[in-house]
């Protein structure tokens, strides 16, 4: 038996029987799950003034660029007080955990920057960054892909913003052995998972001024799972009529992305957990790939940035790591917790930077080291 988490018989068996296509189409006008803002940030400012930010500094060059960022930041004079945490996983009762004291931690600050984690092959703990992702429930990963001035790929301009559920769907965990040579995987779509992250997709197209949602789905062959998920969205489009919103199929949206990327630019894309995988890894390919990418891990209680690429072991303790998708993750962190002008202000030290050319890190083609280029921004802020 291949199970990884078993089902209830009950669940079981309202997975795999069709269910009426009218639970697909049901209104929920009266059963909202969500009345206010999701994903708020509630975090309070210590004695000092400054918000206590949980930070996990991870694996290989983790520490180098978690310094460079920590120094750009004490440059900018934001008001951060950094709470390092220790995640190195022990077993409770047969499963992965982290830390007591760095689940309090995060669960105080509400909210942690985080570098990259190395997760063993084939063996050893669950990865740290799945356990993370469900102790915590951060229920959307939002990536945002931006062409960097100074660094030349085949498209000008991407700007391109995805929202990917980061809980349920493919990555449900629900697999087993129908009978020798048969396997299942159940892909779970719930209605309340789905209004969270569609909510949160509709706030966050508000807030950073775009005008237009899009659901990509697969709705055409799974009626019920995607059907459920579109359905949602077109309620809670409902809900935010200065959005225009409207879907697109998965294949289509790829196909498009690839030809012409820049008609995205005035969207918010949304979609379930396995499609905002594999999209969001492609939008990063556009702009040159995973180093200058970074990524928001939302939940409800807190949320835990990091960036995209992983410990890089074969440049690690050299000085040579690029630390610009963690300091733009930071970025993503002050903005979420409506630290607006600290993250304008760094942001804008780091784009100069990069687009003058003169501190760049290896992977872009350049010279410097990892303290070389934060001093490059820490001389422009
Ligand atoms: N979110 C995470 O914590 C995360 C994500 C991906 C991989 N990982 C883990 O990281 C470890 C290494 O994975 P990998 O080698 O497949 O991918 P990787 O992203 O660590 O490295 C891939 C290549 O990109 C380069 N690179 C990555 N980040 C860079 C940076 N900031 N500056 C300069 N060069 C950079 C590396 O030197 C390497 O050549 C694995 O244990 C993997 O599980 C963790």
């Amino acid at each position: 038996m291949l199970a990884i988490r078993s089902v209830s018989a009950p669940m079981r068996r309202q997975c795999v029987r069709a269910a009426p296509r009218v639970a697909a189409t049901l209104s929920f006008q009266n059963r909202r799950f969500y009345s206010d803002k999701v994903a708020k940030f509630t975090g309070q400012k210590d004695a000092s003034g400054n918000f206590p930010v949980s930070i996990i500094e991870g694996d290989g060059i983790g520490p180098e660029i978690s310094q460079a960022v920590k120094d750009i930041f004490a440059a900018a004079k934001a008001p951060v007080s950094w709470e390092p945490v220790d995640v190195t996983p022990t077993l409770v009762d047969g499963k992965t955990s982290i830390p007591p004291a760095t689940i309090e931690s995060i669960e105080r600050n509400k909210v942690a920057l985080k570098g990259p984690l190395a997760t063993p092959i084939g063996k050893g703990h669950v990865s740290l960054n799945l356990t993370l992702r469900r102790t915590f429930n951060l229920f959307a990963n939002l990536r945002p892909c931006r062409s960097v001035a100074g660094y030349k790929t085949p498209y000008d301009g991407v700007d391109t913003v995805l929202i990917r559920e980061n809980t349920e769907g493919e990555y449900s965990g629900i697999e087993h052995v129908v009978v020798d040579g048969v396997v299942q995987s159940i892909k779970l779509i719930t209605r309340e998972a789905s209004e969270r992250v569609l909510r949160f997709a509709f706030q966050h197209a508000t807030e950073i001024g775009r005008k237009k949602v899009r659901v990509v789905h697969k709705a055409t062959i799974m009626k019920m799972s995607d059907g459920l998920f579109l359905n949602v969205a077109k309620d809670v489009a409902k809900d935010f009529p200065h959005i225009e919103f409207d879907a697109e199929l998965l294949d289509n949206t790829c196909l498009k992305m690839v030809t012409d990327p820049l008609p995205y630019n005035d969207k918010v894309l949304v979609m379930p957990n396995l499609y905002g995988d594999i999209l969001s890894d492609m939008c990063a390919g556009l702009i040159g790939g995973l180093g200058l990418t970074p990524s928001g891990n939302i939940g409800d209680q807190c949320s835990i940035f990091e960036a995209v690429h992983g410990s890089a072991p074969d440049i690690a303790g050299q000085g040579k790591a690029n630390p610009t998708a963690l300091l733009l993750s930071s970025m993503m962190m002050l903005r979420h917790m409506g630290l607006n002008e600290y993250a304008d202000r760094i942001e804008r030290a780091a784009f100069d930077t990069l687009a003058e050319g003169k501190a760049l890190t290896g992977d872009l083609g350049g010279k410097a080291s990892t303290t070389d280029y934060a001093q490059a921004i820490i001389s422009r802020l």
